[in-house]
């Protein structure tokens, strides 16, 4: 204990402080109100207290073998924080947007002092971070705060901004508190329209556009797509549907993209890969224009709420682990790397993995994400269980867990009350029934667990739930179906989409390649997509030689989703095309026929028109 004196001689600065540390949503990551598993802030303003006493103590007479590098500048004028310069070596993003409020990201790392010594990780770094309307950033800043971080989280930041307007486009910008000409570069992101907002008023009364990715491998390639995304295409909100960093090595050495570090398993290694993720140029480029919503904790290749493909935890324990690391701390790893890194907001302090959560946008739409991997997935295929198969159609299985499907179920018909026009699921698998061309299905995907799905269409037949929009990843290739119950011939007719409940618009990777589709020889490619679309009843148009993204545009009449191929990922370029436009008009719970207008120019239609 200290002296009376010097504790009241810290009392105020010491709650202060704890604000500072609490204003960054990364040190509640990835469990608040849980320190044990989160970060207690409030020992950590203690522990920068106890640091800074260091300050007081004249330099040559002070022996700290622990902190050598602590008197490299003069903390006297703000003596809790680093004042030798910051980096914020990942430029900023932002992300989960609400009508008033947006979730800011950015890395500050202590740069070395003048005299070169390196910088003292004990000491914290304070931003402040200042939001406006114009992009030259003029006029007085609609929000503004300082918070703290440091070493515990890997020098993340995430704020939320808030106080702002509806629907608005929004400037912000981070400084160095000590230094206020050390700045980030500016990033600019939107808040979205009130939950009550007539759905053609939403945006200004002009249609919405979201950009969709998923399973961006980086040694299988460059980021064109979100490069092309970012500069070619306009997108509101970028939406990641999973598989945004892989855990395997890999080898991308030809191209220039070899990765760092070894198999994902320990806090180091997911803060290692997410880092170099994010020094993707495109990437950074993506997140620093628009905020993004996304999907998955990222810990292993096909992961359930128990274990990985990667990981293989069995009854003896985790000896057969590649890594020696448990799933568990795996997945702690994982997730809470996540949360640092991810502008992503944490929704309920009691359930500890929900990353599950809806956005209301306006009377527009409803835009529901979803946890298909780790929340409470039961046993998917590990490549070496093939007793999977026999489980398809057990009734108890679950893909989504018992919360998670009952809020979703609840959150559609509750989108349907309160008369929002469209409703689009953002999830990781492929939902509708692919029967591939050996007769096989992918038990990783929505066919591993039918009967979750059977009661998920149950639901929106029954309760006459309309427009629905199902988005998917996870496949590296493009599958866009309309949405009816699998080999359900009598109510729902392929020719005329009749009987259908939606559509599933499911993306092909950003670079992750696909070997089904004959990498490299386009004819085949297209051989194989026929054939797809032919042995697969909902299944209107799919593609598989081109890695890409897509984009739904939306109004209160009409969805449209447009494909972008990019021609070569071996290097960065923004060469890309459209490859394909698909029509939903609202109420008619179908692709538009002729689907894709009878023509693309990739891939395979059901019904081409000659
Ligand atoms: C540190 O900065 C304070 C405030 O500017 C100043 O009074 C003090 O002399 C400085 N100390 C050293 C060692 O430069
Ligand atoms: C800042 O960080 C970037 C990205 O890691 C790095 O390339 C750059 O050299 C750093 N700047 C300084 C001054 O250290
Ligand atoms: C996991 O264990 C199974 C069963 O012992 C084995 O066949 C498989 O090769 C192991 N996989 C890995 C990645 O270690
Ligand atoms: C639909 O029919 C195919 C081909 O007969 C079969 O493989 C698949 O299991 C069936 N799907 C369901 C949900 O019964
Ligand atoms: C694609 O493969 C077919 C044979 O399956 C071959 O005839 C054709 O030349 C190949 N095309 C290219 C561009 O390699
Ligand atoms: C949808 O696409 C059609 C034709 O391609 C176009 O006329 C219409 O304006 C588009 N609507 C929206 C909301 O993007
Ligand atoms: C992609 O670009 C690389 C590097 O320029 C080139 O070698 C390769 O042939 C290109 N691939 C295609 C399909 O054009
Ligand atoms: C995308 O935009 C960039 C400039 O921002 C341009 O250089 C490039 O040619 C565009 N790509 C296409 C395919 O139009």
């Amino acid at each position: 204990m200290r002296s009376l004196g010097v504790s009241l001689l810290f009392i105020a600065g010491a709650s202060a402080i704890v604000d500072k540390f609490n204003n960054n949503l990364v040190f509640r990551s990835p469990y608040f109100d849980e320190p044990q598993f989160g970060h207690d802030t409030v020992a950590l303003s203690r522990r920068t207290l106890e640091f800074a006493k260091r300050d007081q103590v004249p330099a040559d007479g002070f022996k700290d073998g622990k902190y050598p590098g602590f008197y490299v500048s003069n903390l006297s004028n703000a003596p809790f924080i680093w004042s030798s310069g910051v980096n914020f070596t990942h430029s900023v993003a932002s992300g989960d947007p609400y009508d008033t409020s947006v979730i800011l990201w950015t890395r500050a790392v202590p740069l070395p002092s003048s005299t070169g010594q390196l910088p003292d990780q004990s000491v914290p770094i304070c931003v402040v971070y200042k939001v406006f309307t114009k992009s030259d950033l003029s006029g007085r800043p609609v929000d503004s705060g300082e918070a703290f971080t440091s070493y515990d989280v890997d020098w993340t930041v995430k704020v939320e901004a808030a106080r702002l307007k509806p629907d608005t486009k929004y400037y912000f910008q981070f400084a160095d508190c000590a230094n206020p000409s050390g700045v980030s570069p500016v990033g600019s992101t939107r808040t979205v329209a009130s939950s009550n907002t007539p759905a053609d008023k939403v945006n200004g009364g002009k249609p919405m556009t979201l950009a969709v990715f998923s399973c961006s491998q980086y040694q299988a390639g460059y980021f064109n797509a979100y490069g092309y995304a970012a500069q070619n295409v306009t997108a509101d909100i970028f939406i990641h549907l999973g598989d945004y960093i892989y855990e395997s090595v890999g080898n991308g050495a030809k191209i220039g993209r070899a990765v760092e570090g070894r198999e994902l398993a320990t806090i180091h290694d997911y803060r290692q890969r997410l880092g170099q993720y994010r020094s993707d140029l495109d990437l950074q480029y993506a997140h620093q224009t628009a905020p993004w919503v996304v999907d998955d904790h990222e810990i292993a290749d096909n992961a359930w709420k128990a274990g990985t493909a990667d990981s293989n935890d069995t009854a003896q324990g985790c000896t057969f682990s590649p890594s020696g690391a448990c799933f568990t701390d795996r997945k702690l790893a994982g997730t809470r790397a996540y949360h640092e890194w991810m502008p992503i907001r944490q929704l309920d302090a009691r359930d500890q993995l929900r990353i599950w959560r809806n956005f209301q946008v306006g009377k527009l739409f409803d835009l529901s994400m979803l946890d298909t991997r780790q929340y409470e997935r039961d046993i998917t295929d590990i490549y070496y269980n093939r007793l999977i198969a026999s489980l398809k159609d057990a009734p108890q299985r679950s893909l989504m867990g018992h919360n998670q499907e009952k809020w979703l179920l609840d959150t559609l018909s509750k989108s349907k009350d309160r008369k929002a026009v469209w409703r689009i699921i953002g999830q990781q698998i492929v939902f509708t029934q692919v029967v591939d061309l050996s007769g096989g299905i992918n038990l990783d995907a929505w066919d591993g667990y039918r009967a979750n799905r059977n009661r998920i269409l149950d639901h929106l037949y029954n309760n006459q739930i309309n427009n629905n929009i199902i988005l998917a990843g996870d496949s590296h290739a493009n599958w866009v179906s309309d949405l009816a119950h699998a080999n359900d011939t009598i109510n729902y007719d392929s020719a005329t989409g009749r009987g259908a409940i939606g559509v599933e618009f499911a993306g092909t990777g950003v670079t992750s390649s696909s070997g089904t589709f004959v990498k490299g020889n386009l004819t085949d490619s297209i051989a194989v997509s026929t054939k797809y679309v032919n042995n697969n009843i909902d299944l209107q148009w799919n593609e598989g030689f081109f890695r890409g993204f897509f984009t739904l545009t939306l109004d209160s009449s009409v969805l449209n989703a447009t494909y972008y191929s990019m021609r070569n990922v071996t290097y960065r370029n923004l060469d890309g095309f459209a490859s394909a436009h698909f029509t939903v008009k609202a109420g008619e719970n179908r692709l538009s026929r002729p689907v894709a207008g009878g023509k693309v120019l990739s891939g395979a239609l059901k019904y081409p028109s000659n």
